[in-house]
């Protein structure tokens, strides 16, 4: 391949990370509480029944919020089953994953288990079966700090601090079909509307996300984001995102180049806040919260690869075995949401453990890492700062995007230069790269020219890459796939040289 040139430019910035960029989502799906988290049985099980073998690798991961308890999950919840004492909570059907909820877990918990883990809880309410009455409580319940039944309700089950919650989510994927009680936007921007008002009387200081469409390739996408922010603009912070990338068509070439779509994604949803700013003739922006995202394909073919017969507990389901290609996608997506720091200021790995996750737990063993946890965990340590405009010339190539099964609306095609880049300049002047050669046969050499940024040393070097893009790591091979030094990266006069195996993800730090 050609030298392919990178220039970086001090003060020439996008804007600047926002700690919650680094969020994921803990959902009462398959086993992501039960069995993953929380599993009091567990040998490294705690006095709460919290994994600390898990807790140790969230830890490693560094997620700052967590999303939770969903998810399609939250549609069919009430708060209440998930409080007080645990002998005391009902189990249910839930009819998101056909699986019975035993609500032995619940926000209180939940709330705990964020402090031990150091990531900020972010909570959704239930719009779906429910709606602002409901939420309103759950909100009094978390945040008020004493003196009405419900707050006080708090500290007799043991909680006398408020939880402080600040950031909710206004319900999930509400224009879905398969979610309980999908609305129509003008029905769902209603009663988000009215849920608002009520819960930031309640407590002023929080922040709302608004549902946008369940996905780019909804028939409800633009139109649905234009209509729930002509009703709720004045009264959220924040409009949410959902994407899953997928390699449906086993064309990996294509499949790399589909988080490039994430980056469009964005920016449509950009427009159309602002959009509705102009015709109100305001200068608020509406932010976004990419509340949902990762690869995700194998294990949701169909409806029936969702469940398990017998409404059973916690069943293994969605459980993603991640190869070295979906991790490549993966950082893709992650080098999306850092250049668009400037409008994406929440955004949540979907999910944490088990579940789509980074994090796996099997048969009472030792958690381990699956091959996405790497680029999750690098941005998160290094993604932090002032993200830098870069001017990039790469070779390019043409594929196509889509769904050969037709189920859904997917047929984008797509010209992606072989490089895709963020560049975040951290608060002691470091410069974090992070560089994903999406040639699948040939070492990419790479030329990155620096301006004013002070960038003289190397300070490390790593890549993510294996001869086998159908690699994963596993519970008796954790280590399969897994960052290596980046060798013969060097730096003289400002101007740093590289080379990039191909199919690799790296992270070089100039110093
Ligand atoms: O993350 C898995 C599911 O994907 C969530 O419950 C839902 O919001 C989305 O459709």
């Amino acid at each position: 391949m050609r030298d392919v040139h990178v220039r970086l430019r001090a003060g020439v910035v996008i804007g600047e990370t926002d700690p919650r960029l680094f969020g994921a989502f803990v959902e009462h799906l398959g086993r992501c509480v039960y069995g993953g988290i929380y599993e009091p049985e567990h040998p490294t099980a705690d006095a709460n029944g919290f994994r600390r073998d898990v807790l140790a690798l969230v830890r490693e991961l560094a997620p700052t919020i967590m999303r939770y308890p969903g998810g399609n999950f939250v549609s069919g919840y009430n708060w209440e089953d998930g409080v007080g004492p645990v002998g005391n909570r009902p189990k249910r059907l839930d009819l998101a994953w056909l699986s019975t909820e035993t609500n032995e877990f619940g926000t209180n918990e939940f709330i705990d288990w964020c402090k031990l883990a150091g990531t900020e809880p972010m909570l959704a309410v239930n719009l779906g079966t429910r709606g602002a009455d409901s939420a309103r409580h759950f909100l009094e319940y978390c945040n008020h700090p004493h003196g009405t039944m419900l707050s006080d309700l708090r500290r007799a089950h043991g909680w006398d601090a408020p939880h402080g919650v600040k950031l909710w989510c206004l319900g999930n994927e509400m224009d879905g079909p398969w979610q309980m009680h999908a609305r129509t936007a003008e029905e769902y921007g209603r009663v988000a509307v009215e849920t608002a008002k009520m819960m930031r009387w309640i407590d002023p200081s929080i922040e709302l996300a608004a549902c946008g469409s369940s996905g780019r390739n909804m028939p409800t996408f633009g139109a649905w984001e234009h209509t729930v922010l002509e009703h709720c603009f004045d009264h959220v912070e924040y409009i949410s995102l959902h994407t899953y990338l997928n390699n449906y068509a086993g064309d990996v070439p294509a499949f790399l180049a589909s988080p490039d779509l994430m980056d469009n994604f964005i920016e449509e949803v950009v427009s159309i806040a602002d959009s509705v700013a102009a015709g109100k003739r305001s200068g608020k922006r509406i932010m976004l919260s990419f509340d949902e995202w990762n690869v995700w394909y194998r294990t949701r073919r169909n409806r029936d690869e969702r469940t398990l017969p017998g409404w059973p507990v916690a069943p293994p389901i969605l459980e993603e075995v991640y190869t070295m290609a979906d991790a490549l996608a993966f950082g893709g997506a992650c080098i999306a949401l850092l250049n668009h720091a400037d409008r994406v200021k929440v955004a949540c790995l979907a999910q944490l453990v088990n579940v789509i996750a980074p994090i796996m737990t099997e048969d009472g063993g030792p958690a381990w890492r699956q091959t996405i946890f790497y680029p999750f965990a690098q941005m998160s340590h290094f993604g932090r700062g002032r993200v830098l405009r870069a001017e990039i010339d790469s070779p390019v190539y043409d594929t196509t995007y889509f769904d050969p099964r037709g189920e859904q609306d997917l047929y984008f095609p797509v010209t992606a230069p072989y490089l895709k880049l963020a560049a975040v300049q951290d608060q002691n002047d470091g410069v974090t790269l992070f560089a994903l050669n999406r040639h699948l046969t040939e070492p990419m050499p790479l030329i990155v020219t620096t301006t004013g940024l002070g960038a003289k040393a190397i300070r490390a070097a790593r890549s993510l890459h294996h001869p086998d893009l159908n690699a994963s790591n596993t519970r008796d091979a954790p280590d399969t796939v897994r960052p290596a030094p980046l060798d013969g990266a060097s730096i003289g006069g400002g101007t740093m040289r590289a080379t990039l195996p191909p199919a690799s993800w790296n992270v070089i730090r100039l110093g």
